[in-house]
């Protein structure tokens, strides 16, 4: 892929990762990703932001084929796949300062070897002058490293946001308005990634849309470039906010069927009570699809038959996501069958704590489900339907 001109004064790099399937070892990338670097050209001064991952190296060097000096490489973030080429590109541009916020510092020593002393820290709202066309820097801790800044182009009103407001998706469309897949893998983006910082994100929003820095483009370092940015920035407003929808989620994993039929019977009576309801069998489910789910629910239930005692391993692993995850969701609760014993409650609560979570009753049954369970099942789908017509 060819650099490839944003506006006047500012250029996409990067590179279309088309095959990639797992990020982290953990978040599937069905659709591929990119990594997005940008090129901001003043009168004076050139400056890169961001590098790529080291394994498109190549690509990135080949885009910057006639660039002969660089004044500055802003590193937004340390994490590997962005800044993960910096040291290559050092050893080529030796004159550039590298920028970025003074907790990026000692990181960027950390995990990319490079010497603190070879970066230069700069302030929340520290200026950057190229002739003609300014940066302005901006702290956003936790999107999603503690490190991470944003960068408006002032001039030409394009906003560079690193993970925020990203997708993984590859796509040959530079601009978010050319691929209708675009919000869908945001909105994946959002869940697997950003979800756990939805409080710090709904400051960030509130700075962002100030009239201070009015954009015309976000431009983040995965997936296209957004050039409606309101549609980005009210789908971040409902996604990070603190508002669930009617919505209960059941993750489950049966061994022998009853906790299938309890599942089955719950989405019933949920159904009746005019509740919308997502089960997602655990063992052949994509997280990024139930973290998506999450989103926007109000009610999580864990299914889990025992093993062992405990809850099965695959919901013992899903709660642990859960509970990392952070959702809005309000209230919880635990079903399931077991054999002799089980400790399935208190397991998976103790995974999946946050503040202000309302634990409704469990309905855990020894064997197949009869009467009583069903009867129970009923009196939980009543007071999720009580839950969610209060709040
Ligand atoms: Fe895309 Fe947090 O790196």
């Amino acid at each position: 892929m060819n650099r490839r001109t944003l506006c006047p004064n500012v250029d996409w790099l990067g590179s279309i990762d088309w095959d990639r399937r797992l990020f982290d070892a953990l978040v599937s990338t069905p659709h591929g990703t990119s990594y997005n670097a940008y090129l901001v050209r003043g009168q004076d001064k050139t400056v890169l932001v961001d590098t790529a991952d080291p394994a498109k190296k190549d690509e990135l060097f080949a885009q910057l084929a006639g660039i002969e000096r660089l004044d500055a490489i802003v590193i937004q973030h340390a994490e590997q796949d962005h800044s993960g080429t910096l040291p290559d590109v050092l050893e080529r541009y030796p004159e550039a300062s590298v920028l970025a916020t003074p907790k990026a510092v000692s990181m960027i020593e950390d995990h990319l070897g490079v010497p603190a002393d070879r970066v230069t820290s700069v302030e929340d709202g520290e200026t950057f002058d190229l002739g003609g066309e300014q940066l302005e820097f901006l702290h956003t801790p936790w999107v999603h490293w503690p490190e991470t800044l944003l960068t408006y182009v002032r001039d030409q009103r394009v906003l560079l946001t690193c993970d925020l407001f990203g997708s993984h998706l590859a796509t040959s469309a530079l601009f978010a308005s050319g691929d209708s897949r675009v919000m869908p893998a945001a909105k994946r983006y959002f869940a697997e990634i950003m979800m756990p910082f939805s409080s710090a994100i709904r400051g960030y929003l509130d700075r962002l849309q100030s009239g201070r820095y009015p954009a015309e483009m976000i431009a983040p370092s995965h997936g296209p470039v957004v050039d409606h940015p309101e549609t980005i920035l009210s789908a971040y407003r409902e996604w990070s906010g603190e508002q669930p929808q009617n919505l209960a989620v059941i993750p489950y994993v049966t061994m022998h069927g009853s906790t299938r039929r309890m599942v089955e019977h719950l989405v019933s009576a949920l159904t009746d009570r005019e509740i919308a309801v997502q089960p997602f069998d655990m063992t052949c489910t994509d997280l990024g699809d139930l973290a998506m789910s999450l989103v926007d629910a109000h009610t999580v239930v864990f299914a889990a038959p025992a093993a062992l005692v405990g809850p099965h391993p695959v919901i013992v692993s899903t709660a642990y996501v859960v509970g990392a995850l952070r959702p809005k969701f309000r209230t919880a609760a635990v079903i399931g069958s077991y054999g002799w014993a089980c400790q399935t409650e208190q397991r998976i609560q103790s995974l999946v704590k946050k503040p202000n979570l309302e634990w409704l009753s469990s309905v855990l049954i020894k064997g197949q489900p009869r009467k009583e369970a069903w009867e129970a099942l009923d009196r939980l789908a009543n007071e999720i339907a009580d839950r969610h017509s209060t709040t």
